[in-house]
């Protein structure tokens, strides 16, 4: 079994590349089975979700390549199979992106039911609504979900809650229904501006990008041969740079997109952590500094749908809450159940009561170093940033969580100074290549 191994107390300098985004990449690779031809994306990242989506794509019909550093080749031409594999779905909930394409394409679909994780219940009752809007007759049955629908016909959505994964999955299906579809309280993460700027490119008549009414209007097919540049990892870039200020060291974050991250930004700042834009266009992949030189201030953090503060960085924060002075209170309005984490750190020696979604935090001096677990992907993370700052040497297990996610996390940090290793601990003589 793979561990990762933390020497805490090394700061953070030098330069730190972030990769292009798993949320957005995600979405779009599932919108590529639209195309009945070949799609190249461009900034791809190289982690296990995207190796999984492209199995999934595989097993569908699809040609998928990797080739030079983050650029896939994705040609859908023979697309043509509507049962999607079990073992597959099951390992990644948007997997479940594919059915809006199948029912689009091929006028039926099998998918497993995403199950719940380790962060809440997460039903997909939005996208069934969503695609029985839409025209398709849906039963979701023993885990598993059939829809039939020989033509989606364009409809007015309402998203009872802005459902990230519901707005790109009913806005890839709505892209080849007859007519127009409006999806209101639709979901404005940075993610979902990208796969809608991503089907633009490609012919996809749709307003609204990254604002809460998106407007489809159906056409017949979306151009092939087209080439797109997945944006910057937002939540990977907002990792490092509570790494860095845990740290107290001095970051230039590469290839990100300071806009997206402003939530995360002003309460950094509001913390005492420097950070400077460098380049003049925030709106576009640059350089960001991130600096820390003492102890940071206790903040609340309210975690809302974009553009609130984004949940998947309420978990490093917390790790870099936890050395904080003062008391903070950190809420999650989106996952119901996302603290599970905070009983590792409590084993560092962190200060934190969780109750319901809100975990009250009161800093502490110093946190110890232990051997801890990740149980998600930014769970893994937050471990991770808390283990870098702790005195003596932290074991973080639940490797395979954080692979997920962050692509090369090990060698990344290891560039920017830190004491962290990846050993495979059946075999502790053999020193895993980095990352
Ligand atoms: C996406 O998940 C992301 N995953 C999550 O990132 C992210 O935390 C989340 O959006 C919120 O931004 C991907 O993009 C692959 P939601 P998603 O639908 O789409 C409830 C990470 O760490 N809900 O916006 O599943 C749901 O239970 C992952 O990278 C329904 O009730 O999130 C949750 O409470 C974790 N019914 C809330 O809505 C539905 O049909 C928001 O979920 C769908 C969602």
């Amino acid at each position: 079994m793979e561990k990762i191994y933390v020497r805490g107390g090394a700061p953070l300098r030098g330069t730190i590349r972030v990769s292009g985004s798993k949320n957005a990449s995600l979405a779009i690779m599932a919108a590529c089975l639209l195309v009945e031809g070949r799609t190249i994306l461009r900034n791809v990242p190289d982690i296990r979700d995207i190796h999984n989506m492209a199995e999934v794509l595989r097993e569908l019909g699809a040609t998928v390549r990797f080739s030079t550093d983050g650029v896939v080749s994705i040609d859908a031409a023979g697309f043509q199979e509507t049962n999607a594999p079990e073992e597959l779905v099951s390992k990644m909930r948007a997997s479940f992106y594919v059915m809006g394409p199948m029912l689009a394409r091929l006028g039926e679909g099998h998918v497993a039911q995403p199950g719940g994780c380790n962060i809440g219940a997460r039903p997909v009752d939005f996208h069934i609504r969503g695609l029985q809007a839409l025209g398709a007759q849906v039963k979701a049955e023993g885990g598993v979900v059939d829809a039939y629908a020989p033509r989606l016909r364009g409809a007015n959505i309402y998203l009872d809650f802005p459902s990230a994964g519901a707005t790109t999955h009913l806005i890839t299906a709505a892209c080849l229904a007859e007519g127009i579809t409006t999806i209101e309280n639709a979901a404005t993460e940075p993610e979902v501006a990208d796969l809608v700027n991503f089907l633009r490119a490609l012919g996809a008549r749709i307003e609204g990008a990254g604002t809460s009414t998106v407007i489809v209007q159906g056409v017949d097919k979306l151009q092939t041969n087209r080439e797109y540049t997945i944006i910057p990892d937002r939540m990977e870039a907002g990792t490092f740079a509570c790494a860095a200020a845990i740290t107290r060291g001095d970051v230039v974050l590469e290839n990100v997109t300071a806009a997206h991250m402003q939530p995360v930004l002003v309460k950094l700042q509001d913390m005492g952590v420097s950070v400077t834009a460098i380049g003049a266009d925030v709106d576009a992949p640059g350089l960001l500094r991130i600096a820390a030189s003492g102890r940071c201030n206790a903040v609340d953090i309210l975690a809302m749908p974009h553009p609130g503060f984004p949940t998947d960085m309420q978990q490093p924060m917390v790790a870099l809450l936890a050395l904080s002075d003062g008391a903070s209170m950190v809420t999650d309005r989106v996952f119901e159940n996302r603290f599970r984490y905070v009983s590792e750190l409590q084993r560092m020696g962190a200060d934190i009561r969780v109750e319901g979604r809100t975990a009250f935090v009161h800093g502490v001096d110093r946190l110890k170093g232990a051997s801890i677990c990740a149980t998600d992907l930014r769970a893994g993370a937050a471990l991770i940033v808390a283990a870098l700052a702790a005195e003596g040497e932290s074991t973080v297990s639940g490797v395979e969580h954080v692979d997920r996610g962050y692509g090369a996390l090990v060698e990344k940090l290891q560039m920017a100074g830190a004491d962290i290793t990846r050993v495979d601990s059946d075999h502790p003589s053999r020193l895993l290549a980095v990352g």
